[in-house]
């Protein structure tokens, strides 16, 4: 009877920590955990936190509910998600012919919950006669940043330094929430496209790319990636500061649970909200915060 109480405790436990979804709601698409304020469905997410659980080629994957953009992983307690970006590419012939051009864009309908996140990820351009630039996807963009790299000589190029030669990375500014990347070359590769007959650009979490010298300036790079790099997402509920969330009439605020407080977002507008220490589990569910004793 005893350890059938402990085991019934720990079972409760695991499923506490598990199962973050909405009551009565799928909490997971394929392997993907997906926790409420997001969910599958109606009366399952918060207004703007609907992920579609769609059927492909590579099983059940979620998508950013009404887009194409698939998320590869939710986190509460960090307030990001990491969808999956497609990689720009310039590429040339032997004879200096562009073969292929392409400008990823990122942007969702009504903007939505989500901000690139400026700290987690770095724009950054491969390539030896390349240069790519990021901003919004507008004629005469607010913010525009990129950067140029070449390598005369496949010596010249060094494993692990992303610092101009084969390689250069940048930052971009908070608050940015669609972008374009658009890539060019000065002089069609002529002269490197045997080592490099390919540029590339992304913005991509900082730790998934790390610069591995002539290796990734060959074509292989973009096939061993399929052509998509992680891109991380920051993610706040509402336009409202914490305050202003908690004194407006019919308040309708995201921090349910006991043993959870707010806090503002750093990168656009709106709020999130964490456990207390001591304290784990979904603070956007009645009685989803659990305490340590
Ligand atoms: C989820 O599934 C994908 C594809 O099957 C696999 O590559 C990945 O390792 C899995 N992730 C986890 C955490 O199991
Ligand atoms: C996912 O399924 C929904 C509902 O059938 C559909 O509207 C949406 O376009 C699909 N998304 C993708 C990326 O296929
Ligand atoms: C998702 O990210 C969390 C950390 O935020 C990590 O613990 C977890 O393993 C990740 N899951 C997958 C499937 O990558
Ligand atoms: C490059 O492409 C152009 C146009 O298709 C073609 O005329 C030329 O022969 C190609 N060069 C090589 C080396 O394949
Ligand atoms: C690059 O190729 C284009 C046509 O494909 C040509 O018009 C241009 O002159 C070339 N530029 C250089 C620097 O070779
Ligand atoms: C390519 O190499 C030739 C021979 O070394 C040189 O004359 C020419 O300027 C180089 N072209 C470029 C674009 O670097
Ligand atoms: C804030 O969000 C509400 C509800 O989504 C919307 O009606 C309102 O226009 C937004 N206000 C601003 C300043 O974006
Ligand atoms: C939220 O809680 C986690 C886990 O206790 C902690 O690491 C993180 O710093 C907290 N974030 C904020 C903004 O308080």
């Amino acid at each position: 009877m005893i350890a059938f109480g402990a085991l019934l405790l720990q079972f409760l436990q695991v499923t506490l920590v598990v199962s973050q979804a909405k009551p009565g709601c799928q909490d997971k698409c394929g392997n993907i955990s997906i926790p409420y304020p997001f969910g599958i469905g109606e009366n399952c997410f918060r207004e703007g936190f609907g992920i579609d659980c769609n059927s492909t080629n590579d099983g059940l994957v979620p998508f950013i509910s009404g887009s194409n953009i698939d998320i590869t992983n939710i986190s509460l307690s960090t307030g990001e998600i990491i969808v999956n970006q497609y990689i720009a590419r310039d590429c040339y012939n032997r004879t200096g012919f562009q073969v292929r051009n392409n400008r990823p864009t990122f942007k969702l309908r009504n903007s939505g919950i989500f901000t690139l996140s400026h700290t987690q990820n770095k724009f950054t351009v491969l390539g030896c006669d390349t240069y790519a630039y990021i901003g919004p996807p507008y004629d005469d963009p607010d913010f525009q940043t990129g950067c140029r790299t070449i390598c005369k000589e496949p010596n010249m190029v060094i494993d692990g330094s992303c610092s101009g030669i084969g390689c250069c990375q940048t930052s971009i500014p908070k608050g940015v929430k669609k972008m374009m990347i658009v890539i060019q070359s000065f002089n069609n590769h002529t002269n490197v496209s045997s080592f490099n007959p390919c540029g590339y650009a992304f913005l991509a979490d900082l730790n998934w790319f790390k610069f591995h010298g002539l290796s990734d300036l060959l074509s292989k790079f973009y096939e061993k990636n399929n052509g998509e790099a992680p891109l991380v997402l920051d993610w706040a509920v509402g336009n409202q500061t914490c305050e202003e969330a908690q004194r407006a009439p019919n308040s309708d605020h995201a921090c349910v649970s006991e043993n959870s407080y707010c806090y503002d977002s750093t990168n656009g507008p709106g709020y999130r909200c964490n456990c207390s220490v001591g304290c784990l589990g979904n603070p956007y569910l009645h009685g989803g915060c659990v305490c340590g004793s």
